[in-house]
């Protein structure tokens, strides 16, 4: 098989030393690289370094006498199998956002109809306007995957939302994009995700742990195979930024019922990874609970089972995947959930597993299908579990 090849556009932030890096894991991984930047990317990186980490003639100048038989934009543009821009600065941004083509770069982004994976880089604060923001939108819309920013320390000192996300992270977005088989073209999967919060008053709620990861790790695996992805998800402080994700919020077990209701019928798969509320408040109190009495008792009632009430409606050539969190009997009480919601996969995740079930970067997990096969991962990261479960699906849905 020939090399990938990958264009790295890079702009004028201090992140730009970090492409140095993501050079280096795209050519060790046997990629091809193509280095497009900006003239004040070189005030931060020297064109022989970039030529030597990619051991490619670097494109910058436009009007380059030397190059006047190739028409660079539109060469590399079509030479590329993905564009990336890292770090991407305001400017940048807001440029191909607009369609702007006033330097090499700009005018490649223009050019090309590959993949287009954007890495901002810039101050907090500049990064919060709500320009950038809007033309972060735009990029979106227009199907570019943006990658980041992370939160934490500064070049300027302060500490925020503006990172460029670490070269790794990058490297690892753009590679599984890349080698995927797109099993799921065509596909709409929708995913629950996170906890749901149920109000007792305007200030209070019930909640649990759940940070949403596992849901949102299921989403991009999704998305990778190229499903058209609608993730549901309860409060969290998680982002996603591929594509083809279709992000609904929500808050409570009612609102999560609702909004997946309405768009089922339209799926091909759906995963219940949700730790949704099985009780809420039977009223939420008009104003804050005052401390009056010396005990409080709350009234409860049981909420709606998405997943049962899926299972009851679903359609043969319909997937439905739960997943079952136990503390004992876990088999026995997850194959029961599998029959009594109706579901064809229930995905189990036992709490007395260490590293695994909430607020974990990694999991460990039973798959248990309808007809009584069993799949058990080892402890791993949630994305490569994620990958594992839409692995199965794909097999469940050829
Ligand atoms: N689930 C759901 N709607 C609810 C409750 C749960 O869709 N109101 C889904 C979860 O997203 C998960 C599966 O049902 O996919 C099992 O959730 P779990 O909490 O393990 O089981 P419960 O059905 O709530 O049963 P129990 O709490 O008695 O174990």
């Amino acid at each position: 098989m020939s090399a990938k090849h990958i264009v790295i556009g890079i702009t004028g932030g201090i992140a730009a030393y970090k492409s140095l890096f993501l050079i280096r894991l795209f050519k060790s991984n046997g990629y091809e690289v193509k280095v497009v930047t900006t003239r004040n990317a070189l005030e931060f990186v020297t064109p022989l370094t970039i030529e030597t980490l990619s051991q490619n003639k670097l494109y910058c100048d436009m009007f380059d006498p030397a190059e006047t038989r190739d028409v660079h934009h539109i060469s590399m543009a079509d030479w590329a199998d993905c564009v990336i821009v890292a770090p991407a600065t305001a400017n940048i941004i807001g440029k191909y956002a607009h369609g702007i083509a006033d330097d090499a770069l700009s005018t490649m982004l223009l050019a090309t109809r590959k993949p287009i994976f954007i890495a901002p880089a810039m101050n907090d604060k500049m990064f919060e306007d709500i320009s950038v923001q809007h033309n972060i939108e735009l990029l979106r819309q227009k199907g570019c995957h943006i990658i980041g920013p992370q939160s934490g320390f500064l070049a300027c000192g302060s500490s925020g939302t503006g990172r460029m996300e670490e070269p790794e992270k990058i490297f690892e977005t753009v590679h599984r994009h890349l080698n995927s088989s797109q099993r799921l073209a065509g596909k709409k999967v929708m995913i629950t995700a996170g906890p749901t919060y149920e109000p007792i008053d305007p200030v209070r709620f019930i909640g649990n742990h759940s940070s949403g990861l596992m849901g949102f790790c299921l989403a991009e695996a999704a998305a990778d195979e190229g499903a058209e992805v609608t993730l549901v998800t309860g409060p969290t402080h998680l982002t996603c930024q591929h594509a083809n994700i279709h992000r609904v919020d929500v808050q409570t077990a009612e609102q999560m019922f609702q909004q997946c209701i309405q768009i089922v019928d339209n799926q091909d798969i759906m995963i219940m990874s949700a730790a949704v509320a099985d009780f809420t408040p039977a009223q939420t109190a008009p104003e804050k609970i005052k401390k009056e009495h010396d005990s409080l008792d709350l009234h409860l009632v049981k909420t709606k089972d998405i997943l049962a009430t899926i299972g009851k409606q679903k359609r043969e050539n319909q997937l439905l995947i739960g997943f079952a969190l136990e503390t004992e009997n876990e088999i026995e009480n997850a194959t029961r959930k599998l029959h009594t919601k109706n579901a064809d996969v229930i995905v189990l995740n036992s709490l007395r597993d260490k590293g695994a079930g909430f607020g974990t970067a990694t999991n460990k997990v039973r798959m248990i299908t309808r007809d009584g096969k069993t799949f058990e991962s080892e402890l791993k990261d949630k994305h490569a579990i994620a990958r594992d479960i839409l692995d199965l699906a794909c097999d469940l849905t050829q």
